[in-house]
């Protein structure tokens, strides 16, 4: 069926990160060494024999600073640091090393929008005078601002904080002094903006780049990235029109997304990962109001990727999906540049759940009605479908298991501040980080060595965990690894053009891949979204490379071979 070729010449052509599949790690949650109940370091390197045996060319480790984990380490008091209970500085290092042994490169995650309210700098504020030179320089780091009306006690303007709640936080001493000052956190309170129109602020993160550029790590995912640059007029937003997700998510025309001077910080950040040898890269998370204005990022001077996230909120829907597929495509195309796929993250309910179907048709929330059989299997076929375009793709931990979302963890238990914030009106995020079952007759499931665990395991997990499923060939796990392997195998997929087949059934995408040089064979990548099972057009082939279900069959139909996929089923064919 895998003719043999010979795509080593091929794919070393290129460079890695233009059709990587990178995996990404939440240290918290993926796998504790030392029994505390708080995933670390050695835990992962224990397990990067795990990563390669599932066939991803890079790990993406979310932060694993110095941090009051206030935002899960996305709130950082030290960005030169490994936090104590997640490891040292000697663990990276072996981490990195040990990783490189393997083949897989490493990439961190660097928080440039804030710090903690911990970090040395706004400490420095805390601990200043008002009008003396030491606040003088501290505050001019952070977006720290008069407030508005006679006695000051009016944020400086109506911005929200994505957190839920006020986008100001009146800045009160350490000795008490309530301020005439008010800061800016577009997150949690314990999250200052800092001020990027400071060079000091620019200088900084140029060294910290540097500083574990040159420790080894290959690049750098970067936390919100379209929000350094504000617009420093500091207009208010027009709020009235949108809905409240678009408040907490995007809100598009904010003064604070997407503005145009953001671009100059990648410039400078590009020429530094370019010094090095291998170049290191970046992946922005970058939400843009369009294809178009995401795809400015990836100039060639700027970053290398930016995550693509109106795929991700395309749902199971094949027109919206398509759409966003052809506007990625086209827009990168014009600045050369490969898309960037991603389904699951630590910050989204994980797909397995997400693309339920729900008894009233409405998106799937604790109190839905939904079949997670069925989420699980649109899941995997949107997850094979995903890993034939053109590009990257990011896999976040835990969805070659299928897990689901744990809606019902206890309130005492969760701990993302969109929970705190909100006051349990929102359930947040924990419900997507709770920690990997590995095993099935272990306390935690193998997490670690003791029962700890930060956020409690449903107990019906043991059937998801990788000991239940790796030498399953009917398991997630199974087809996670077979779809990597084939894509190792197949020079069209990654970096080559696409193009739509459109004899495709009622029901089904389909697309067309091709090497760049177009002398290697191609793929049809299809993806049947109906409830029905779909007989493909005999012209692409019945050769199954890959498939999401079992229910795939050849049939032979007046003469000719046809494959026929079962509902919500994706393959790739031999074209
Ligand atoms: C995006 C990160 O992915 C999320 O987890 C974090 O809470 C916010 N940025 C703030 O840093």
């Amino acid at each position: 069926m895998n003719a043999p070729v010979d795509v080593c010449a091929y794919r070393q052509s290129r460079p890695w990160w233009r059709d990587a599949v990178v995996y990404q790690v939440y240290p918290r949650s993926f796998a504790d060494a030392n029994g505390d109940g708080i995933g670390d370091l050695p835990g992962i390197i224990e397990r990067l024999d795990y990563l390669v045996d599932l066939g991803v060319d890079a790990v993406w480790i979310s932060p694993f600073y110095t941090s009051p984990l206030h935002d899960g380490g996305y709130d950082v008091a030290d960005f030169r640091d490994v936090d104590e209970r997640l490891g040292t500085l000697a663990d990276i290092d072996a981490l990195i090393e040990q990783a490189h042994a393997r083949n897989l490169r490493v990439i961190m995650d660097i928080v440039p929008n804030h710090t903690s309210n911990e970090h040395r700098w706004f400490q420095e504020v805390l601990h200043s005078e008002p009008g003396s030179p030491t606040w003088e320089e501290s505050s001019s780091r952070f977006m720290i601002r008069l407030g508005k009306g006679k006695d000051h006690n009016e944020p400086p303007t109506n911005w929200r904080s994505v957190f839920h709640g006020p986008g100001w936080s009146r800045l009160v001493l350490a000795n008490g002094t309530i301020t005439d000052y008010w800061y800016l956190h577009l997150f949690d309170s314990t999250q200052p903006d800092v001020d990027w129109t400071n060079p000091q602020v620019r200088a900084e993160f140029e060294d910290i780049l540097r500083f574990w550029f040159d420790r080894g790590v290959d690049g750098f995912r970067i936390d919100v990235a379209h929000g350094l640059a504000k617009d420093q007029q500091l207009p208010d937003m027009d709020y009235a029109s949108l809905p409240q997700s678009e408040i907490l998510g995007l809100a598009p025309g904010a003064p604070y997304w997407d503005q145009d001077e953001v671009h100059e910080i990648y410039r400078e950040w590009r020429a530094i990962a370019d010094t090095y040898d291998p170049p290191r890269i970046f992946c922005g998370e970058t939400w843009a109001p369009t294809a178009e204005r995401l795809a400015l990022y990836q100039r060639p001077d700027e970053l290398h990727t930016s995550f693509n996230f109106d795929y991700l909120a395309a749902g199971w829907d094949a027109d919206k999906m398509r759409a966003s597929i052809d506007a990625t495509v086209a827009n990168h195309l014009k600045v050369g540049a490969p898309p960037t796929w991603v389904l699951s993250n630590h910050d989204v309910v994980r797909h397995a759940t997400r693309f339920s179907p729900t008894s009233d048709g409405t998106a799937v929330s604790a109190t839905s009605h939904f079949d997670a059989q069925r989420g699980l299997r649109r899941a995997q076929a949107a997850t094979v479908f995903m890993l034939g375009l053109p590009g990257s793709a990011y896999l976040y931990q835990g969805e070659e298991l299928g897990l689901p979302e744990v809606f019902d963890l206890p309130g005492e238990s969760r701990q993302d501040p969109v929970w705190k914030r909100s006051k349990g009106t929102d359930l947040g995020r924990d419900g997507c980080r709770v920690p990997l079952p590995w095993s099935d007759n272990e306390p935690n499931y193998g997490f670690g060595p003791t029962n700890a665990s930060w956020l409690p395991q449903p107990a019906d997990w043991a059937n998801f965990s990788v000991a239940q499923q790796k030498d399953n060939d009917a398991s997630t796990w199974r087809m996670y690894q077979r779809a990597l392997e084939q894509r190792r195998r197949e020079p069209a997929l990654g970096d080559g053009p696409m193009v739509w087949v459109d004899d495709a059934p009622e029901g089904v995408l389909a697309l067309k891949r091709f090497t760049n040089d177009g002398d290697q064979p191609s793929v049809v990548i299809a993806v049947n979204m109906s409830e029905e099972a779909q007989q493909l057009p005999s012209s692409w082939g019945a050769d199954a490379l890959l498939a999401s279900s079992a229910d795939v069959a050849a049939v032979t139909i007046d003469e000719s071979e046809h494959l026929v996929i079962g509902p919500e089923t994706a393959v790739w064919l031999r074209a």
